[in-house]
């Protein structure tokens, strides 16, 4: 009798600036698993809905933005980098911006664009494994994760860090503007009806305010290689 082999699943869930990219990558680096930034998926439905001129309160036109954008991960030149194409477009640079933030956590309330981006991101499971790094991947994404992390921090070190990183991009921004900005898209991230950010039951959570970055990376190694 053949075993279906089941592909192990690390989520690493929280709210913006709690330091998840960096650690999902980090982790997923140190693993050799695949890697996948679902907040970019949003992003790029948001992204290519406002280029498009939709009203982003327009659910049917949302959704069926969602449905046909193509969206591919693939790596820089330099292979130090991350490039995402929305419809053959280079968006990186633009999807980092706090604007495509805001647009991507409104259209990510609606519930039939969440739904097509599930087989999108439940694709992203191939061997030897996967670190999803959202808002819902223990919840709703991979329920059946064997590992779940939840990382927060508070909304004032998340803002000096997204201050930090901003700025080394070279864009204009303040830290209490951002802070208000974080604050805003928290609540709207957590009171929506579908998939609210909330740790799933089984999560180990790590709050890394304060915490330098290869201690958190330690925290999430060490629920997948205790
Ligand atoms: O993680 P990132 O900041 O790139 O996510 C952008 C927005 O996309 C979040 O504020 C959230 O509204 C939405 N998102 C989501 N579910 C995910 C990932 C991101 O709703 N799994």
């Amino acid at each position: 009798m053949t075993r279906a082999v089941v592909v192990p699943v690390l989520t690493i869930d929280g709210p913006s600036g709690s330091g998840k990219g960096t650690v999902s990558r980090l982790v997923a680096e140190r693993l050799g698993w695949r890697l996948l930034d679902s907040g970019a998926l949003y992003r790029a439905v948001g992204y290519a809905a406002g280029a498009a001129g939709l009203d982003l309160s327009d659910v049917d036109a949302v959704t069926r933005c969602a449905e046909s954008t193509r969206i591919r991960f693939q790596p820089s030149v330099d292979g130090q980098d991350t490039r995402v194409l929305v419809n053959g477009h280079d968006a990186t640079d633009e999807l980092r911006t706090e604007t495509a933030g805001a647009a991507a956590s409104a259209i990510a309330s609606i519930p039939s664009v969440r739904q097509a981006l599930v087989d999108l991101q439940l694709g992203f499971r191939k061997a030897p494994g996967l670190v999803a790094d959202g808002r819902d991947m223990g919840t709703v994404i991979f329920p059946d994760a064997a590992y779940k992390v939840f990382l927060t921090a508070s909304a004032a070190e998340r803002a000096k860090r997204r201050y930090k990183q901003l700025k080394e991009k070279g864009l204009s921004v303040t830290l209490s503007g951002l802070q208000r900005e974080i604050e805003a898209r928290d609540a709207r991230d957590a009171s929506r009806a579908v998939a609210p950010l909330k740790p799933a039951a089984d999560a180990v959570l790590v709050d890394t305010t304060g915490m330098p970055i290869d201690e958190v990376v330690a925290n999430v190694f060490a629920v997948v290689r205790p």
